[in-house]
């Protein structure tokens, strides 16, 4: 999309030209919120909703003339929070109040003391120390050990109902398990379902679980690597991306992004089991029932003991896989609390012990240029090694131009870098008062600095792009490091030091050359053995026969990662079915919006890509789904048909049950409308019951509704 300026005369016909594709632009927006907002039921993906609504926006800023009060742009849209429902807390979620550094545990102890009154300076407190996780505060609430309803904190009274998205965490059950009680009438916390005659099992019928939703930092880095493969903006640490992915508002999304769950509260409000009366127990009371609780928690007698497990994961944290911003040290004894209490914000009986932030400074050496798969040129920062959360860094990154920018960075400056989440190291800030008087501005480059070509930004891209797409050798370097990952091809031992040999040697051209190596040409490349040489072609043939999923994905089409792959292989069957699939055929699939549709016809319309698959088969890399593994493709017989599912089914998840809907041609929605045909009701519905009474819509139960699915 390069901008061209028209000449004068042609100026008036260029204005008509846009008027009438804002006029467009606006009603299909506007149609597509409506069908968001209020009927909860989007026909469009979310990033193809954003391809309409930029153009719309970018043609008005061209065009400032013609924007109007109405235009979609310009009313202030329904705010993120309104997306889900309101929900008000059974119980507020407070927070907590922090200790930055050892002095303020040793006040917090003298508050406990003078607020219960104790004389005895010898007397020591029992404390549970737990991970302080750094996700997002959530509120669970289960009926009869069912999970029913899960909530945001929002602001503490009134939250938001993400039960759906939640629906999708892998480690949050959907029923508990029944606990233990023992003959005194306790609960037996140890999870020894015995059931003997002289215990009784019992479910809970009411209890609110507090706990926190945090994505593990491997998944971050898995899906910022994705992320930034497409050129999406990353998300700059875990929590973020944990709160991004709990909010979308598809739960499938929301499964995409694997978010996982610690527990560390429960209030129980029947009374059929009784509260624990102590934290520790709560804990594992939590852990009986089901729910996942952290591991490192320790019941701890005194302050000292507090320092020394403060002190113990200082550093160790970083090794978990979840992030981690302080310890949360809470009286054990629940007697205790009742006689504190709480401030207006947090209770008097729990505080946070809040680590420093991780940052240190250091000199910045020089700034060099990454040219990604896809042509990105990218900064990164090379810095004096400084030790930082446990680890030396030597690389930070900057970002973009823009950022360089934005903070007048030059190279020689004094730094302060920060572990962005504590992940990536950035540059957070220039020490302008520790800046040499010889210091120029950082001129950014204006060419490829692998192959010289010029560097241009396209359309409203923040990053700068090589374009010369076959002819760059980090961009085919980059190509080929994509094509050996274990996601795509899987050729075991190939790393990067080796491809930037083979590339360099002209021996790997194209991906197709990989399967061209003998050892004769292998053994020409420095440091090559003949034990080596043998090991890389039985991994070369061996990923000849990789799924069609992984070829897919190696072939690196824009916005086409691993799991859309995975959705276009089941659907297609082969690479010669999918290079033919018209927009229509990959836009039916669930997952697949036009913009990746696109992606795929375009990369199939080259040539160069059409002879590389052609290269490919002809050397023996397999291009089919095995007959054995294909997708059977169902009668259609729920086509046209659109059904809401409610409540809690016996024999499907909601989710397998909305695939079964879609296999069979059906359309599954979340909220019920005129053009409802079915509501499947299973246990505790909710108001979409009522609602489909009211229009007058079938409603039909799990019975009649597995005998609809041929089931
Ligand atoms: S207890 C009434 N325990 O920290 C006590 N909170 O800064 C409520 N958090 O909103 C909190 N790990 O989201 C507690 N082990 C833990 C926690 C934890 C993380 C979060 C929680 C809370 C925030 C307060």
């Amino acid at each position: 999309m390069v901008e061209t300026v028209g000449s004068q005369s042609s100026h008036a016909s260029q204005i008509e030209g846009a008027r009438l594709r804002i006029e467009q632009l606006r009603k299909e927006v506007e149609h597509h919120r409506f069908c968001y907002y209020a009927l909860d039921s989007p026909e469009l993906s979310d990033s193809d909703f954003d391809v309409l609504y930029r153009e719309l926006e970018a043609l008005e800023q061209q065009f400032p003339e013609l924007i109007v009060p109405e235009s979609p742009t310009q009313k202030v849209g329904a705010s993120p929070s309104t997306e889900f429902t309101p929900v008000r807390h059974r119980i507020p979620l407070l927070s907590l109040a922090n200790a930055m550094s050892k002095d303020d545990l040793v006040e917090w102890q003298e508050r406990l003391e003078r607020g219960l009154e104790i004389e005895d300076k010898d007397a020591t407190f029992d404390f549970v120390c737990e991970h302080k996780i750094d996700g997002l505060s959530i509120a669970l609430t289960y009926e009869n050990g069912v999970f029913v309803k899960g909530a945001t904190r929002g602001n503490g009274e009134v939250g938001e109902d993400v039960t759906l998205n939640l629906k999708t965490i892998k480690s949050l059950p959907q029923k508990l398990k029944p606990v233990a009680i023992l003959p005194d009438g306790t609960i037996d916390v140890s999870g020894n379902l015995t059931g003997s005659s002289s215990t009784e099992l019992r479910m809970p019928s009411l209890i609110e679980v507090r706990g926190e939703v945090y994505m593990p930092v491997s998944s971050f880095t898995t899906l910022n690597n994705a992320l930034r493969e497409e050129n999406e903006a990353v998300f700059a640490n875990p929590r973020n991306a944990a709160s991004g992915s709990l909010r979308q508002k598809d739960p499938r999304k929301t499964a995409a992004r694997k978010l996982s769950l610690w527990t560390y509260f429960l209030y129980v409000v029947d009374d059929q089991i009784k509260q624990p009366r102590s934290q520790a127990d709560n804990l594992n009371l939590l852990a009986a029932l089901g729910l996942p609780v952290e591991p490192s928690r320790e019941k701890v007698n005194g302050l000292e003991k507090v320092r020394a497990f403060v002190d113990h994961w200082s550093d160790l944290r970083h090794d978990l896989d979840y992030q981690t911003d302080g310890v949360v040290i809470k009286l054990d004894d629940r007697k205790l609390w009742d006689r504190l209490g709480n401030t207006s914000h947090s209770p008097r009986w729990a505080i946070a012990f809040k680590y420093p932030p991780e940052e240190a400074e250091t000199k910045l050496e020089d700034i060099c240029f990454e040219v990604g798969r896809t042509g990105a040129v990218t900064p990164t920062a090379w810095l004096a090694p400084v030790t930082l959360a446990g680890t030396t860094v030597k690389r930070a990154t900057l970002h973009n131009a823009d950022q360089i920018a934005r903070l007048d960075v030059r190279i020689g400056d004094t730094v302060v870098v920060r572990k962005a989440g504590e992940i990536i190291p950035e540059v957070v800030c220039v020490k302008f008062d520790k800046r040499p008087e010889d210091s120029a501005a950082f001129v950014y480059p204006t060419e490829c600095p692998a192959c010289g070509t010029a560097l241009a930004r396209v359309g409203e891209e923040v990053v700068f792009r090589c374009l010369n797409v076959h002819g760059c050798p980090a961009q085919k370097v980059r190509r080929m490091i994509h094509w050996v990952g274990k996601e795509a091809m899987n050729i075991d031992g190939v790393g990067e030091m080796l491809i930037e040999q083979m590339v360099k040697a002209h021996l790997v051209e194209k991906q197709s050359d990989f399967y061209r190596l003998t050892e004769e040409s292998l053994l020409t490349l420095e440091r090559m053995g003949k034990k080596s040489a043998t090991n890389i072609l039985a991994a070369v043939e061996l990923s000849k026969q990789r799924p069609l999923a992984a070829l897919t994905f190696a072939l690196g089409i824009r916005h086409v990662g691993a799991s859309v792959a995975e959705l276009l292989a089941d659907r297609f069957n082969s690479m010669e079915a999918i290079s033919k699939a018209s927009l229509e055929d990959m836009c039916a699939i669930e997952g697949v919006g036009t913009v990746i549709a696109e992606n795929v016809i375009e990369f199939f319309a080259q040539e160069e890509n059409r002879a590389l698959i052609f290269d490919l088969a002809e050397l023996g890399v397999k291009m089919e789904v095995d007959q054995d593994k294909q997708a059977v493709v169902l009668p259609q017989s729920l086509a046209g048909k659109t059904f809401v599912v409610t409540g809690t089914l016996e024999k499907l998840e909601r989710l397998e049950a909305e695939k079964a809907i879609k296999a069979r041609g059906g359309k599954a929605t979340s909220s019920v409308s005129k053009k409802t045909d079915y509501v499947v009701v299973g246990a505790s519905p909710g108001s979409k019951v009522a609602k489909a009474q009211e229009l007058g819509i079938k409603i039909v139960d799990e019975a009649e509704f597995l005998e609809l699915l041929g089931m």
